[in-house]
């Protein structure tokens, strides 16, 4: 479902959602910039593919970084985030962070800066989120750049597709030229705002 299609009182759900998340404090203490409903989703999902190493474009405050070193915590597993982000801001300082998030500076489409993301999980079972610049050029070269790291049976979440002229038209430029990836409908949720984002890898890289 695009902008364009929400009717108006889950638009003001959406607007309150992401007010809420914005506030000083979202999650365990930092903000995280994302619809909690996909929040929840994307956590899910690390739970159930159980990938070893999560690699997130757009890091901001570390807010959503923060949240899948949290779910790796718990699950007990050797679980790593590598994030990188083109403007670095001060991180957050929970012991588990520290461990478990590795922040990368730079562009994220770089071939310097993939080169070494793909360095630091090479043959491990990978899942990707790609959540940085949302223009339709930049995220189509995310996709193209970071699909060959994401492993058999995990995802590359494309996020904010529900800006409707950036990422959606990425996934479906993207969808058009590869069948190693499908839609997968049956973990979107209803009012998300990664419309066609979870993409899961039916072939192996
Ligand atoms: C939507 S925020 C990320 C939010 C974060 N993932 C979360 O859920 O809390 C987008 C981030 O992408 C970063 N960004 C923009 N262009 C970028 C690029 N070319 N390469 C890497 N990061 C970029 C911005 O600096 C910003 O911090």
């Amino acid at each position: 479902m695009t902008q364009e299609e929400i009717p108006a009182c889950v638009r003001e759900y959406f607007r309150v959602t992401a007010q809420e998340m914005n506030r000083p404090g979202g999650y365990l203490g930092v903000c995280v910039k994302k619809n909690p409903v996909d929040l929840f989703v994307m956590q899910r999902l690390i739970h159930q593919t159980n990938p070893e190493r999560v690699v997130e474009t757009g890091t901001k405050y570390g807010g959503s970084a923060l949240a899948w070193a949290s779910v790796f915590e718990l699950m007990g597993t050797e679980g790593k985030v590598i994030t990188v982000d083109i403007n670095p801001l001060p991180m957050p300082q929970h012991g588990f962070f520290q461990r478990r998030v590795e922040c990368l500076v730079g562009d994220s489409v770089d071939h310097g800066i993939v080169r070494e993301i793909a360095k630091r999980v090479e043959a491990r079972r990978t899942m990707v989120i790609l959540d940085s610049k949302h223009k339709t050029e930049h995220v189509y070269q995310e996709m193209c750049m970071y699909a060959p790291l994401v492993s058999e049976g995990c995802y590359m979440v494309v996020e904010d597709g529900i800006m409707r002229r950036g990422p959606y038209h990425a996934i479906e430029r993207f969808l058009g030229e590869t069948s190693d990836f499908v839609v997968d409908g049956a973990v979107e949720p209803r009012f998300t705002f990664n419309p066609k984002g979870y993409l899961r890898r039916v072939t192996g890289p």
